[in-house]
């Protein structure tokens, strides 16, 4: 079976079982799912969680290879993801997962303080990247923890690297750094993308971040279900 692509002036024909076409099939399904909003439809152990199917299940994969004492997320939300590694630390009958959010909705965070794996949740309110944030972060891992970060706040570049930049210091080595929606990069003339993700995305902030960097690098491992808002958003640190 093959697809006509046609992307302004150009048109090509692709075999959707080449390599090139399961590629491409996953674009198209990353565009055409972002557009109907399904990364909004997952919901983990009761709490909505916004990601795409295939990176929640590459995240479980992660964490249960890892085994972090502390996972740090930036970007809360309804707390889905929160869960999704309260729950794999539950299993592993160790750890803490640390929430930072600019902005924690009162529902959500009841939603989270009853839930029954709120035990192993912390919330910090305020943004990622205040000093004062990042202070309270600090208090709450030990030199000997294992940590792995998550970073899903604000998916602006500047944003981005400054997290980057700051997060850095507290993954472990080994263990790793997953920077959420890179995605938005690829989505620019997608009808609900913006025109300005060209340049304002986590992506570009991932890679100005590698460069010139060593003890780091991007681990396509978890990108190979082919599907993924987090295109080279694994990264290890070695
Ligand atoms: C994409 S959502 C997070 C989704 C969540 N990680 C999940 O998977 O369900 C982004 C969140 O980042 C938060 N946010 C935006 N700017 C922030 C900042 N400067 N610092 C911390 N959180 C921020 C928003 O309030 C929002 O809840």
């Amino acid at each position: 079976m093959k697809i006509r692509v046609l992307d302004g002036d150009e048109s090509k024909e692709v075999d959707i079982y080449s390599e090139e076409g399961l590629s491409l099939v996953a674009r198209l399904w990353e565009r055409v799912s972002f557009h109907n909003r399904l990364v909004y439809e997952p919901t983990w152990l009761g709490i909505p969680i916004i990601q795409l199917s295939s990176d929640i299940v590459m995240m479980q994969e992660l964490l249960w290879k890892v085994r972090p004492d502390v996972v740090i997320e930036t970007g809360v939300a309804h707390g889905g993801s929160l869960m999704l590694s309260a729950s794999i630390l539950e299993l592993l009958g160790n750890g803490k997962v640390i929430g930072v959010d600019i902005d924690i909705r009162k529902p959500n965070e009841a939603a989270i303080r009853k839930h029954p794996l709120s035990k192993r949740i912390e919330l910090i309110q305020g943004s990622s990247t205040s000093e004062d944030t990042v202070r309270v972060v600090q208090n709450g891992v030990k030199k000997s923890d294992k940590v792995l970060v998550i970073l899903d706040s604000n998916h602006s570049y500047g944003h981005v690297l400054k997290e980057l930049e700051i997060y850095s210091r507290f993954v472990s080595r080994g263990s790793y750094m997953v920077v959420m929606d890179g995605i938005q990069e690829m989505l620019t003339s997608n009808p609900t993308g913006k025109k300005e993700w060209k340049d304002d995305n986590p992506m570009r902030a991932i890679r100005d971040f590698l460069r010139g960097r060593s003890g780091w690098e991007v681990d396509r491992t978890y990108n190979r279900l082919k599907t993924t808002y987090c295109p080279d958003g694994f990264l290890k640190k070695l």
